[in-house]
């Protein structure tokens, strides 16, 4: 009975301690640790907020699939700054659990949107997928006809509203501080959802003799992860700063409106915003969750953030060469065989300094 997926790696991501677990206990069957050790492993989760840890006792399976929606989220922000100086570690690593974020940058504001954008697409997927025990399709609107359109709801629409509230009651948790970056890292966890909401897709299927479209079925879809990730991207270079004010009498900040504007514009549900200016990601930085560019490949030729120049910081770059081995020229030859040169290019990588 081995049952140690893919799945329990992910989550040993996240879950140092599980994996322990799961590799000194030989073999275990997910369903078996999950009903055993809610407790133990929920215990064992550092970092966990209250309130995420009350969840996770009372949704071990769905643990699982927050932490691949982290995952998601995460592997999305690392495609989409690929080039840049800050290219999502430090931060990227520490969003949903573990240790609190001391970081009001733009780019923390990314981290939490496609987090919580990612954990919102993963349990609506399992959702969708029958992976999790009280959850299914929506069928809400099954059976209604679309009085302009002339179609009629069917088949397995995603339950978005699930998997959002799922992402709003864990992932929000996490904000106990009562602080401006609370109300920072909640606007962006919200705006993170919106856009994903936002961006659900119709499908349809004609029925009919021979692809005649006589009756029409439709039904909502999640986009591509990729697809957030670049209307996230494009957010994050417009994202806005924002002020916290303070309302007369409590002590704490309770609303954030725009720094540069008069009066007390608020920022759209939509934008991201951030309390701070962003450091040059230059040199290593723990408190700003910077790693620096050292050790960075960069482009020899290349104009934008991912050349030498503009990511080395004008420290320079070391060059290294190696030689590149490979088939080449292949023929065919009577009967039956192929044959083929070797071919050989020099090339070089170049890395910051
Ligand atoms: C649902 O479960 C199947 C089988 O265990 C797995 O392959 C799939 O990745 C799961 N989907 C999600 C979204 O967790
Ligand atoms: C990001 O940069 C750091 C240091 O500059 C490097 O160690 C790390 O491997 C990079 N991560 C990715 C995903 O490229
Ligand atoms: C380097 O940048 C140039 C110009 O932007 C581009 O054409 C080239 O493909 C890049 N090389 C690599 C290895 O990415």
């Amino acid at each position: 009975m081995l049952i140690v997926s893919s799945r329990i790696a992910l989550l040993s991501v996240y879950y140092p301690q599980i994996f322990l677990i799961l590799t000194s206990g030989s073999y275990l069957a997910l369903s078996s640790v999950v009903a055993l050790g809610a407790n133990i492993i929920c215990n064992k989760i550092p970092g966990l907020a209250p309130r995420q840890r009350t969840l996770c006792q009372s949704r071990p399976d769905a643990i699982i699939v927050i932490g691949e929606g982290a995952q998601l989220g995460i592997n999305e922000c690392q495609y989409q700054f690929r080039y840049g100086r800050w290219n999502c570690s430090a931060l990227g690593e520490r969003t949903v659990f573990g240790q609190e974020l001391r970081v009001g940058s733009r780019e923390a504001a990314f981290t939490y949107a496609i987090t919580a954008a990612g954990v919102a697409h993963s349990v609506t997927t399992a959702c969708s997928q029958g992976n999790l025990s009280q959850c299914g399709c929506d069928w809400e609107k099954q059976g209604y006809q679309d009085q302009e359109e002339g179609w009629k709801w069917g088949g397995c629409s995603a339950n978005i509203k699930y998997g959002v509230e799922f992402s709003i009651r864990f992932v929000d948790a996490r904000e106990i501080k009562k602080n401006a970056r609370r109300l920072m890292n909640l606007h962006n966890n919200e705006a993170g959802r919106k856009i994903l909401e936002q961006h659900m897709k119709l499908e349809c299927k004609c029925h009919g003799v021979s692809g005649s479209c006589t009756t029409k079925t439709c039904w909502t879809t999640l986009p591509k992860f990729r697809e957030i990730g670049y209307v996230l991207k494009e957010r994050y270079g417009e994202a806005v700063q924002v002020e916290p004010v303070q309302a007369s009498r409590l002590r704490q900040p309770s609303f954030l409106h725009l720094k540069e504007s008069r009066g007390y514009q608020k920022p759209t549900d939509t934008d991201l915003v951030y309390l701070e200016r962003s450091p040059n990601y230059c040199e290593e930085d723990t408190a700003t969750g910077s790693t620096g560019t050292r050790g960075r490949l960069c482009n020899h030729t290349s104009p934008h953030t991912d050349g030498c120049n503009l990511m080395c910081c004008g420290r320079g770059h070391n060059t290294h060469q190696y030689t590149r081995v490979w088939q080449c020229n292949c023929k065919f030859q009577w009967c039956c065989f192929v044959k083929c040169n070797m071919c050989s290019a020099r090339s070089e990588v170049f890395t910051c300094k």
